[in-house]
């Protein structure tokens, strides 16, 4: 008898269609730019260190999280590209992130003094300019000054800027606004003979819809993973990461209409009914994951009541060949059919990146490629 995964539930994930997609952007972009390849919320919930080496492998100069300890994780993983952490860790931090040659992001001095102090050498920093997503980053309009400061520090060099545009919305008069405000800073910083070696401001929205906000560098997430919201058009093909989520059938059974109690069952049993059970509960996202059926067969089989921790029923009845050991899709394609992750995501209200995220750790990531 040959051997399966201990837990029969998985999340399929194309390493093709990732190689293809960082491919995609440097056809954009051109050779001379940097691609950082973000791998934030590890890699969008596909795995940040098999992700990431897909894309170091297939074109990416560069590696950024927001997550100091995703990136000590990819360090010991034996990934050597330079690491970019987006600023999300207190000043104590600094050493560790020295010792594991991750590059930081400071918003403030005083992230810049703890990173001067713990440095015995040149300290590459980048600085994070707020320009219109008024969340993380020094304000614009405070941020020649704040680096200035930041350079009288012992061991601090400036590596780059960079900013995260707020972009609900395709209006280029809003895109331009940010953009000015980045660069001014730029102009600025250069006017007075500091050196700015990289201008990194192009996240997926400006990738796809503004060329000239590009720079010298750009760091797409989504699209890397195919994440293409409804509305956007590519300029190029992209494909999608997420091929499926899967799990089996683990157990099978014939329910027959209860003859007491009827009002007190989990679901109405008013006919027969054939039950599954399947392997992914509330605890894997599976409250948020459901499109109300599943694939099984090449057949819809709906979803009954709501998924418990660990498990979801599925009714078999109009599948009466379905066995134990089946293949059961939830998000995917099986024959004729398709579940997709926009299906899914709109019945949620789940943002179309948030899909693979919720996807809780303990579904195996299994990574194809042809
Ligand atoms: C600083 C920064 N840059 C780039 C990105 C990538 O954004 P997107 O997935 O829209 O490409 C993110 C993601 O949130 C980010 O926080």
């Amino acid at each position: 008898m040959s051997s399966g995964p201990a837990r029969p539930t998985l999340l399929e994930i194309d390493l093709d269609a990732a190689a293809h997609n960082v491919r995609a952007v440097r056809q954009l972009v051109g050779p001379e730019r940097k691609i950082f390849a973000v791998i934030k919320a590890g890699g969008y919930g596909f795995g940040a260190a098999e992700m990431g080496t897909a894309f170091a492998r297939n074109g990416a100069d560069w590696l950024a999280v927001a997550d100091l300890s995703e990136g000590i994780r990819l360090r010991q993983h034996g990934i050597s590209t330079p690491i970019l952490v987006y600023p999300n860790s207190l000043p104590g931090a600094a050493a560790e992130a020295l010792a594991h040659d991750l590059v930081p992001t400071f918003v403030d001095l005083d992230s810049a003094r703890a990173y001067s102090e713990a440095a015995s050498g040149p300290c590459d920093f980048f600085v994070k300019v707020d320009v219109g997503l008024e969340r993380l980053g020094v304000p614009a309009e405070q941020a020649v000054k704040t680096i200035r400061a930041m350079l009288d520090l012992p061991h601090l060099r400036l590596a780059g800027l960079c900013g995260h545009p707020h972009a609900d919305s395709g209006d280029s008069a809003y895109a331009d606004w940010q953009l000015g405000r980045f660069t001014s800073v730029i102009d600025e910083l250069e006017a007075q003979g500091v050196r700015v070696p990289v201008r990194l401001l192009a996240a997926t929205p400006f990738v796809l819809r503004f060329p000239h906000t590009y720079l010298n560098a750009v760091d797409p997430g989504r699209m890397l993973y195919g994440v293409i919201m409804p509305g956007e058009t590519p300029p190029l093909p992209l494909r999608p990461a997420l091929r499926a989520l899967k799990t089996h059938v683990v157990a099978l059974k014939e329910l027959t209409p209860r003859a007491r109690f009827a009002d007190r069952a989990p679901f109405p049993v008013t006919a027969p009914m054939r039950l599954g059970v399947v392997p992914i509960g509330s605890a894997d996202g599976m409250l948020w994951l459901n499109a109300g059926r599943v694939l099984v067969r090449g057949r819809a089989a709906p979803i009954v009541s709501s998924p418990s921790l660990e498990h979801t029923r599925i009714d078999l009845t109009g599948i009466p060949d379905a066995a134990v050991g089946d293949e059961v899709v939830i998000i995917g394609r099986q024959g004729e059919l398709e579940i997709t992750p926009a299906e899914v995501a709109s019945r949620h209200g789940l943002g179309l990146h948030h899909v693979a995220t919720t996807v809780g750790p303990r579904v195996a990531r299994v990574y194809l490629s042809a």
